[in-house]
């Protein structure tokens, strides 16, 4: 089957389901310009998570932290969603049941109209309290006087999940629900070798689900799906989303 007999076969998919869980990862955002981690040119290829994205490199030193943090929210601020993320906003809003499960702390999917996105990893755009978990939207780097919590006077830090860390309950339960009653599993341009959202199709096959990767790359979870769109976010999910308006008449 080439890619576009798989579209079609996804878009069957897609009439016949009840329930669509789409799983997003970095690869995403990638045709917005915003760098993955794993990629070769990724952000992990050029910075460490453990000085970057851990408590120890921030308690170590919250400055370089901070600037990095600062350095990714401007190249985000500057960024606008792409093809894929308003082709995943459309399908939400034309499928009786669509949901949409993030890894990317970007604010892509809510810019592009996407509605109750679940961030499993936190927003960048987000500060919280260490101690108290205060949320505060404001820019810290910039402003002193935020660097401790108003309520609190604990340390302010950005509200993403760093190694080590629990993911938000939440968030987690709701998408491991909602992966359990899935009937099409939709992964989307990430690398899958991040748990717990590792396990999202996991679940999701155990399950019944049909699952469906996007990635112009294999992964650890390409050998497990039931059809691989060898093709970019940006190319795959629009034309995913014209093939279904056609057959359902919008
Ligand atoms: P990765 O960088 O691990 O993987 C990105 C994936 O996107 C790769 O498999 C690429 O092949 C694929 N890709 C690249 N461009 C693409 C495109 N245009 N369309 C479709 N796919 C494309 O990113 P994630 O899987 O999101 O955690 O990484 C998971 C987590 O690891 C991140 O949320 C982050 C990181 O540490 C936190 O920040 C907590």
């Amino acid at each position: 089957m080439d890619n576009l007999d798989k579209i079609n076969k996804v878009v069957e998919l897609i009439l016949e389901s009840n329930n669509i869980t789409a799983l997003t990862g970095a690869g995403v955002s990638a045709e917005s310009g915003i760098s993955t981690f794993r990629d070769k040119n990724g952000l992990w290829s050029k910075f460490s998570p453990l000085e970057l994205a851990s408590i120890e490199g921030f308690m170590a030193n919250p400055e370089r932290v901070w600037s990095w943090y600062q350095y990714r929210v401007n190249i985000i601020n500057n960024s606008n969603p792409n093809d894929g993320h308003f082709a995943l906003a459309e399908l939400q809003k034309i499928h009786k049941n669509f949901s949409l499960v993030t890894q990317n702390v970007d604010g892509l999917h809510q810019k592009a109209g996407s509605e109750n996105v679940i961030e499993l990893h936190g927003s960048i755009i987000r500060n919280k309290c260490f101690d108290c978990n205060q949320i505060h939207e404001e820019s810290v780097i910039n402003n002193e006087s935020l660097n401790n919590c108003k309520a609190c006077n604990g340390l302010i830090r950005p509200d993403v999940v760093w190694f080590g860390e629990m993911l938000p309950e939440k968030e987690i339960k709701l998408a491991q629900d909602l992966s359990f009653q899935s009937d099409v599993f939709l992964s989307i341009g990430t690398s899958a070798e991040v748990y717990p959202a590792a396990d999202l199709p996991l679940i999701a096959k155990r399950n019944g689900a049909v699952v469906v990767e996007v990635n112009p790359e294999l992964t650890q979870l390409s050998d497990y799906v039931d059809i691989k769109i060898e093709l970019k976010s940006g190319e795959a999910m629009p034309l995913i989303l014209e093939e279904y308006k056609k057959r359902i008449n919008k």
